[in-house]
């Protein structure tokens, strides 16, 4: 027999007050579920309006089988005129890019990412074209070429000295694109905290997808569809990353006392392309940088920018979800004090363009097989190299 058996069996032959109230509750619960439904009801029916506003950022339901990748690699999408003109405008971009944000702020803002992962198709991807210059872009006249007619596939944001005043014209993709900015030195600190300045702002329009980094001297080689096509189709992100001999001379035991080993220490050219979530970790990044900076203080060059980014990449570990290479090209054949060779207006010609275009062809993978573009934009340029590369542009980069 089960303790407290008889005394339970005993309870259940009389109804008790309790069971008597409890039936009694039944009955007023189920009239207050009939009221409430019919007043949900009637507000479903007639805020319908309210609903349909807020439900596109639910994800639209996929089964397993089409969410996994295919084996063969996807062409490339090309955006569609419905894309363009269709009902994108879900996501509204800042308006500006100026604020009053610390740097402190703006990272922490920057760095808050949707739980949903998926994003909703009526999204479209933007690429940010982040500009690390001076002041003023001698080159921009080629790159207003490049944009013209992409509008709404792309976002800009340039990062110049504090001290520069100027401004595009009015009717340049370039006007008001100019982020609140501070001093930056070649080779110092200064320089990654600006690269991470111009993230920071692009992640805060959430259209952002891929994350692309230029100076005054770079250019595209392609036209605005291949690149566009190319970047959000990738899945990987393009940071130039390698260890060899000369990357690991570099190392200090400083970094082994901030827990990056030589064994993580990587190498690689400052242009990155990166998509939206290796964006995120390195502006909420407080670890390897912090690492970095110190190590840059009162040292005049400390060679930050040629391995924070690729470290960084290693210590997440995140494997193949990087091409360890950059989409910029530059002559080092022709190197001058650690610096590749700066092409003048006089050796631009459509086989440069081509050269360029086709170096390292074939070799280049792409979300796992052969593709014949390695690089889709090009260093360095000279002022003087912009009429001739708007002249050459139609014939050999299929835009202006
Ligand atoms: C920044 O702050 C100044 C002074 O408080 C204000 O006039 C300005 O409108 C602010 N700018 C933005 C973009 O919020
Ligand atoms: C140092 O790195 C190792 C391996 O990456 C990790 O397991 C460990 O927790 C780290 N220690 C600190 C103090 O960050
Ligand atoms: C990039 O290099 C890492 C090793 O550092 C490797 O694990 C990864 O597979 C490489 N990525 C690609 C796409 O080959
Ligand atoms: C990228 O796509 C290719 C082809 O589908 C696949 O083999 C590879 O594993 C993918 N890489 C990542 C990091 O998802």
């Amino acid at each position: 027999m089960l303790p407290g058996g008889g005394q339970a069996m005993k309870d259940a032959k009389k109804p008790t007050r309790a069971s008597r109230l409890g039936g009694r509750l039944v009955g007023v619960a189920s009239m207050l579920l009939l009221v409430s439904l019919g007043f949900v009801l009637g507000v479903t029916s007639s805020n319908a309006m309210f609903i349909r506003f807020y439900l596109p950022f639910m994800p639209p339901l996929r089964s397993a089988a089409a969410a996994a990748s295919s084996p063969t690699p996807p062409p490339p999408p090309t955006p569609t005129q419905d894309q363009r003109t269709g009902s994108a405008g879900f996501l509204t971009a800042p308006s500006g890019v100026m604020h009053n944000m610390t740097d402190e702020e703006l990272y922490w803002l920057a760095s808050m990412a949707p739980m949903v992962r998926r994003a909703p198709d009526s999204r479209v991807p933007k690429v940010a074209f982040l500009f690390l210059v001076r002041g003023e872009l001698p080159l921009r006249p080629l790159w207003e070429k490049f944009f013209e007619g992409h509008q709404g596939l792309y976002s800009i944001y340039v990062h110049a000295h504090p001290s520069y005043t100027g401004s595009p014209p009015a009717d340049s993709v370039f006007y008001g694109r100019y982020i609140p900015s501070q001093r930056t030195k070649w080779g110092d600190a200064s320089l990654v905290e600006a690269e991470r300045r111009l993230l920071a702002n692009a992640l805060l329009d959430l259209g952002n997808e891929r994350f692309a980094l230029f100076s005054e001297a770079c250019i595209p080689v392609y036209d605005f569809p291949t690149v566009y096509a190319f970047l959000t189709g990738a899945n990987t992100s393009f940071v130039d990353c390698y260890e060899n001999g000369g990357s690991r001379s570099r190392y200090r035991p400083f970094f082994a006392t901030r827990n990056i080993t030589l064994a993580r220490w990587r190498k690689g050219a400052q242009w990155f392309e990166m998509d939206r979530a290796l964006a995120l970790e390195s502006v909420a990044d407080d670890f390897c940088f912090p690492a970095f900076r110190d190590f840059c203080v009162g040292r005049s060059e400390c060679l930050i920018d040629e391995h924070y980014l690729p470290t960084l990449v290693s210590l997440l570990g995140w494997g193949p979800r990087n091409a360890n290479r950059t989409l910029t090209y530059a002559d080092w054949k022709r190197a001058v004090n650690r610096h590749p060779h700066t092409h003048g207006g006089e050796e631009v010609t459509e086989a440069l363009i081509r050269e360029i275009r086709e170096d390292g062809g074939g070799r280049c993978f792409y979300n796992g097989a052969r593709n014949g573009i390695c690089n889709l934009f090009a260093r360095k340029f000279s002022p003087d190299a912009l009429e001739p590369l708007l002249r050459v542009a139609p014939k050999v980069m299929g835009f202006g």
